[in-house]
């Protein structure tokens, strides 16, 4: 029997962590997401934001790419993300009224920690999300949400981006609300949430058949994979893994943007991974696989269950539950995720812990 490293454990844990999230924040009777942490001092300030910035590293940093796009959506209020290295080595501009949202899974990564410095200095209020409760994020934070993922062990995250994506998403939803009486969730979106987690479980049931397609790109020396609007920061986070994880060269882009120029890199075989679930951006991602085909590239598409329309024009189809756009993503990072550790499996590396790197950078 092959070896089983963490990372795996932690990929499958997923879908009883974000059931854990959701139970706990989501109030099904009113339709509210819940987050006590806020008193009615600090209520008062988020009232008043006028603009957050969001700021990680690495794969935090993806996350918080999607809660710049999830805020923007549903709270309206002007909003941005930002590494975290690049937030602290130029002149931020941060007036009254600006909140900065820093996410950080260890709670002690440097840069973070810089941030979260300078923004202090410059009176942002900080929102920290991390995993660990005694980090020193959640010192420096105004309000510390936790993921309550659990101990990741391995280098490479899973469980916890999915948890921060999670959260972010809720907190989008909570911060909506406090403008509006009474505050709750859209009924589609209760709905929703309901059964996510059955989906997550979904996905998390075709490890097997997303094994046998790492098999197949197992020997690739490279990777595009593409995604639009909420998949572009899931784009992003997949590269990263199949880096850390496979040690392949991956490159996560906004799919509209590959015609800018990458598509030039596409010849004969060359493997693209295409985020393309029935979303408004269908049809413009049919187009550009359309592109890649009369390029010469492979496609290995991630769409909806119940779309067989790409068959012909991809080249292997991963399929996952349909939902609402903006909960797509930690659906769709899940066969991302599978097909990094299966292809490091089968070139027989230490997955846990890959070389050069270590859980956090201080
Ligand atoms: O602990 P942090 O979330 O602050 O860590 C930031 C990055 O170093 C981290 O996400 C890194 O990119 C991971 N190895 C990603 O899997």
């Amino acid at each position: 029997m092959a070896r089983e490293f963490n990372m795996l454990k932690e990929i499958r844990e997923q879908a009883l962590i974000i059931k854990d999230i959701i139970n706990k924040r989501v109030d099904f009777k009113t339709g509210c997401a819940v987050f006590d942490e806020f008193d009615h001092g600090k209520i008062r300030i988020l009232k008043n934001v006028q603009r957050i910035i969001f700021l990680g590293c690495g794969t935090s940093y993806h996350a918080a790419l999607y809660g710049n796009y999830v805020f923007e959506e549903l709270t309206g209020l002007n909003c941005e993300c930002e590494l975290a290295d690049e937030f602290t080595k130029r002149e931020a501009v941060i007036e009254s009224g600006t909140a900065v949202v820093l996410i950080s899974q260890s709670g002690e990564t440097g840069d973070a920690l810089k941030a979260a410095r300078l923004a202090r200095e410059k009176e942002a209020f900080i929102i920290g999300l991390t995993n660990e409760i005694n980090s020193s994020l959640s010192k420096y934070a105004d309000i510390c949400i936790y993921t309550e993922a659990g101990e990741e062990i391995a280098v490479a995250a899973t469980k916890t981006f999915t948890s921060q994506v999670m959260l972010l998403g809720l907190l989008a939803v909570y911060f909506d609300s406090l403008n509006r009486k009474p505050p709750v969730l859209s009924q589609p979106a209760v709905f929703e949430l309901k059964g996510l987690s059955e989906k997550i479980a979904a996905v998390l049931g075709s490890e097997e058949e997303i094994k046998i397609i790492a098999d197949k790109y197992a020997s690739e020396k490279g990777f595009v994979i593409l995604g639009e609007n909420y998949n572009y920061p899931i784009a992003l986070e997949g590269a990263l893994k199949f880096k850390e994880t496979a040690y392949v060269h991956a490159e996560g882009l906004a799919a509209g943007e590959f015609l800018h120029g990458p598509l030039a890199i596409v010849d004969t075989d060359f493997p693209v991974i295409f985020l393309a679930p029935i979303d408004p951006a269908y049809e413009d991602n049919v187009k550009i696989m359309k592109e890649i085909k009369r390029a010469g590239g492979k496609i290995l598409a991630v769409t909806t269950a119940g779309n067989h329309k790409l068959d012909d024009l991809a080249d292997d189809v991963v399929r996952v539950p349909s939902a609402l756009d903006i909960f797509v993503p930690i659906l769709s990072i899940i066969p991302l995720q599978f097909l990094a550790y299966g292809i490091a499996v089968g070139k027989g590396l230490e997955i846990d812990k890959p070389r050069n790197l270590s859980k956090y950078v201080n």
